[in-house]
């Protein structure tokens, strides 16, 4: 990539952070989730930069990564299982790999899809922030794979299972070597110490496909809808969780005495012309 397509593609994740933050941070907020990622950086930046009172705020990280840039913020930290039982987060926002029309998501290029799902799961509103490659209108679209946090002892079973259901060559992550020393080259493990199963699948179905009869969605045919894929995964002995968001969002998810949903209620996409496209939910 070019220095000047780096550095357009960084001000487009500015002005998502900036346009999320104005729109969404909540006044007099007690908890706010925030995820991983590289665009996520200027949710904080935009944070700072709007000279937000935080001094009654408490920071919800999504993992290591996300714990040491809230801290270095000078933001308050209360990792996830501090939070007394029963609170529900006024916000959380966070990035994504790939977002699509029904605003279900791919998370989990980062390694972090677990906690930052149940972040958002205990979050009022669900914010993503992103850059025009992830706004697209079908899920593997553009992005290759699913991530999936997988239990090391099961990683072969699961790889079995995943191509039973379709998954075209599905693959451990390994971490990536350092670019010197003498470390040797392994599996990437996450913030629980679980491996990362990326599987790639062929394009996803919408349930509004589903419903104009473009497949049933249950892989049968070699096709997938989103959500039916999300829970079959979810449902793999060895798994713990799968790096697809969907189902509900968080207004949805109250509506049937549920706290808060895996969708967001809004994407942010910066564009590379310095605008910024909006997606939202209907309901
Ligand atoms: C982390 O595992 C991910 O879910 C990230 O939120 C996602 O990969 C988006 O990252 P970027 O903001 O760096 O694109």
């Amino acid at each position: 990539m070019s220095t000047a397509t780096v550095s357009a593609i960084e001000a487009a994740k500015k002005a998502a952070g900036t346009t999320a933050v104005a729109n969404h941070y909540p006044k007099d907020a007690k908890y706010v989730g925030i995820g991983s990622g590289s665009t996520i950086v200027y949710v904080v930046e935009a944070i700072k930069e709007a000279g937000i009172d935080t001094s009654s705020t408490k920071f919800v990280p999504t993992g290591f990564q996300s714990k040491e840039l809230v801290k270095q913020a000078g933001l308050q930290v209360a990792d996830f299982d501090t939070v007394p039982e029963g609170t529900v987060l006024d916000v959380a926002f966070d990035g994504a790999d790939e977002v699509d029309d029904e605003l279900n998501l791919i998370k989990g290029g980062g390694a972090c899809l677990f906690q930052e799902k149940i972040v958002a799961l205990q979050a009022k509103e669900f914010i993503v922030v992103a850059d025009s490659r992830k706004l697209q209108s079908r899920l593997l679209e553009a992005w290759k794979y699913i991530p999936i946090e997988v239990a090391p002892i099961a990683v072969n079973q699961v790889l079995a299972k995943l191509k039973e259901l379709g998954s075209i060559q599905p693959y451990l992550r390994m971490a990536p070597l350092p670019h010197d020393g003498p470390m040797k080259e392994g599996p990437l493990k996450t913030d629980q110490d679980f491996f990362i199963i990326d599987a790639p699948f062929k394009t996803l179905l919408t349930r509004a496909d589903v419903a104009a009869g473009k497949g049933d969605g249950n892989g049968k045919d070699g096709l997938w809808e989103v959500d039916q894929l999300a829970r079959t995964i979810n449902e793999i002995t060895g798994v713990l969780e799968v790096g697809i968001f969907s189902g509900v969002n968080g207004p949805q998810a109250r509506a049937r005495g549920l706290t808060g949903g895996q969708k967001p209620v809004a994407a942010y996409f910066g564009m590379t012309d310095g605008t910024v496209q909006t997606r939202k939910a209907s309901q």
